[in-house]
């Protein structure tokens, strides 16, 4: 693991016990629940569908789509997020499978999925290219990937050497368009911001899905 790798991971372990306070992180209030509820219903394939939630936090959406049938993995580098997904599930009576590991590299064998997510995760990856690359590698043919992500600028102090990710403070989606484009069939971007629903309160940054077939 680099080091910046491991300041990354121990953010996000710091970080853990209060994600969840954020509305679009916990996903508390019945509104936003069911607004995000809502979309993965729209945007994931239909029947019960192998789901890979790479960067999956404390695991919201792995349980909203775990809730909707779907057959659920989540890999995230931080153990403390982890914990927490595990324990969202099972207090839940929901099923699902969470590993920690590098969303760059899911710790998932040669297993393929039909649908690839990941929300609020590619800006702090350091190799977001090699990422998309494997996401894409991981999928059934028909598959689809689900990149939840924004602009939104370099906000407060994160972890020292953050200033080298590419992608550090949000894609736009015309970036993200540019770079998932040549690795899929199709894919097409739908604007998120205009929704206040979704986040708990308006917003004033750039927010958006992108979905692609491959
Ligand atoms: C902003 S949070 C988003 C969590 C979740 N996707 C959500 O939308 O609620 C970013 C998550 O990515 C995880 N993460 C950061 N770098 C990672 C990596 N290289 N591989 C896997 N997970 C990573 C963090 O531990 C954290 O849980």
């Amino acid at each position: 693991m680099t080091r910046l790798t491991s300041a990354i991971t121990g953010y996000w372990d710091d970080a853990a016990g209060a994600f969840d306070d954020e509305p679009d992180h916990g996903l508390r209030a019945a509104g936003t629940r069911a607004a995000w509820d809502r979309l993965l219903r729209a945007w994931a394939p239909a029947g019960p569908a192998d789901v890979l939630d790479v960067g999956c936090g404390t695991g919201s959406l792995s349980s909203l789509l775990a809730a909707a049938g779907h057959r659920v993995t989540g890999v995230d580098l931080a153990p403390r997020m982890i914990e927490r997904a595990r324990a969202k599930l099972a207090g839940a009576g929901l099923t699902g499978r969470f590993l920690v590991g590098d969303a760059t590299a899911p710790p998932t064998g040669d297993e393929r999925f039909d649908l690839v997510l990941c929300r609020h995760l590619l800006w702090t990856l350091p190799d977001p290219h090699a990422a998309l690359r494997a996401w894409v590698a991981r999928l059934r043919p028909g598959g689809r990937l689900l990149l939840i992500e924004g602009r939104w600028g370099e906000g407060g102090p994160y972890v020292g050497g953050a200033e080298t990710l590419p992608w550090n403070g949000g894609v736009t989606a015309g970036d993200l368009t540019a770079a998932v484009r040549p690795l899929v069939r199709d894919l097409r971007v739908e604007p998120l911001s205009g929704d206040p629903g979704l986040w708990g309160g308006p917003v004033g940054d750039e927010r958006y899905a992108l979905i692609a077939e491959v």
